[in-house]
């Protein structure tokens, strides 16, 4: 009996030390101490055994199991131990790798300068707006006081989707939106699109307007032109010089034409500015007072003014940006240029 003991044990601590993974190891288990193992067959018939062996082979049979177990937690140990490591080797990272680069988003150009100058707006108390692109003739034109002979009227500037219904050529629609919705005072601004029948390096069929109408009791020229000064500063820095020029459009009266000092050569003088160093940056003027009648405003109580700029030409001029079609094809090789 002891030599059969002996056997076992010996057999037991091989086959476990030839164990290569988990569940070989189990398999041994089962084979040597599970409920039909050998050793427990052996413990199992003690009865069997003569009295006066049995104290001693009770003891060996006990000795040997206890070997086994250890031998089978220490080989245990060892195999989830090496697994670990086969884990830790598969997931490893290589620390000295070049890095994979994050590619930074940025805002469009046009996005930037409308995101500054609504910012302006808004820090003086305008009132962001939106409206339709798509509008009648009422809003875009006759509300505006756009007679009807009017070249703007013409389909050669104006996209018509039917007689009635126009792509907006300019931002001023929101004016008249504005004056039927609200009572003064009010100073609203409103950023968008318009369309017009317009096409060649510096004009694009869609482009970027931005209207400023403010509405209240005597208000004038005087405090448009204040208003100007103050935001073309904030816009283009202290040194900026403003220049007005009279001009004419049919919903405001006086009109105006603001310059400003060329961005593009800095005043000194260029072929953009045609050597004046100046360039032209919005209309503006004095809201007429049939304009206001016709939106439901009492033009003998309150006045307005409003300016009109447009964003693409400015943001053209700032880059150095030859042609407007660039702003449009988000070429990345250009964009990433105008950071
Ligand atoms: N809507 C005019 C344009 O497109 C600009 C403008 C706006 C002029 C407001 C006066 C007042 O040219």
């Amino acid at each position: 009996m002891k030599e059969k003991l002996d056997l076992i044990l010996k057999n037991g601590l091989e086959q476990i030390e030839k164990c290569v993974d988990l569940k070989a190891l189990d398999d041994v288990r089962v084979r040597f101490l599970g409920k039909q193992g050998e050793l427990t067959a052996i413990l199992r018939n003690m009865k069997e055994i003569p009295a006066e062996e049995r104290k001693n082979v009770g003891m060996l049979a006990n000795v040997v199991r206890e070997k086994l177990e250890k031998a089978l937690s220490d080989k245990l140990a060892a195999l989830e131990e090496r697994q670990l490591e086969i884990e830790m080797e598969k997931e490893k990272v290589d620390i000295t790798m070049p890095g994979v680069g994050v590619k930074k988003g940025a805002l469009h150009p046009l996005t930037k300068f409308n995101n500054k100058f609504m910012d302006i707006c808004v820090a003086m108390g305008f009132t962001v707006i939106q409206g339709p692109e798509i509008d009648t003739d009422y809003y875009n034109f006759e509300a505006l006081n756009v007679p009807k002979n009017h070249p703007a009227r013409d389909m050669q500037d104006s996209l018509y989707i039917t007689d009635n219904i126009v792509l907006r050529t300019q931002t001023s629609n929101m004016q008249v939106h504005a004056m039927e919705k609200m009572k003064p005072p009010f100073k609203i601004v409103c950023p968008g699109r318009v369309y017009r029948n317009d096409d060649d390096s510096s004009h694009s069929p869609i482009f970027n307007q931005f209207e400023a109408l403010v509405v209240d009791e005597n208000i004038g020229l005087k405090d448009l032109m204040k208003m100007i000064d103050v935001i073309l500063k904030k816009l283009f820095g202290e040194d900026v010089k403003m220049r007005v020029r009279p001009s004419y459009f049919p919903f405001t009266e006086p009109s105006i034409e603001i310059d400003a000092t060329c961005q593009m050569c800095g005043g000194k003088g260029c072929s953009l500015c045609k050597g004046s160093g100046f360039s032209e940056v919005f209309g503006a003027g004095v809201v007429n007072p049939k304009v206001l009648e016709m939106s439901g405003i009492d033009s003998k109580k309150y006045s307005g003014f409003a300016f009109g700029p447009g964003i693409d030409r400015s943001v053209m001029v700032t880059n150095k940006i030859p042609n407007i079609k660039y702003l449009y094809r988000n070429d990345l090789r250009f964009l990433k240029q105008m950071r």
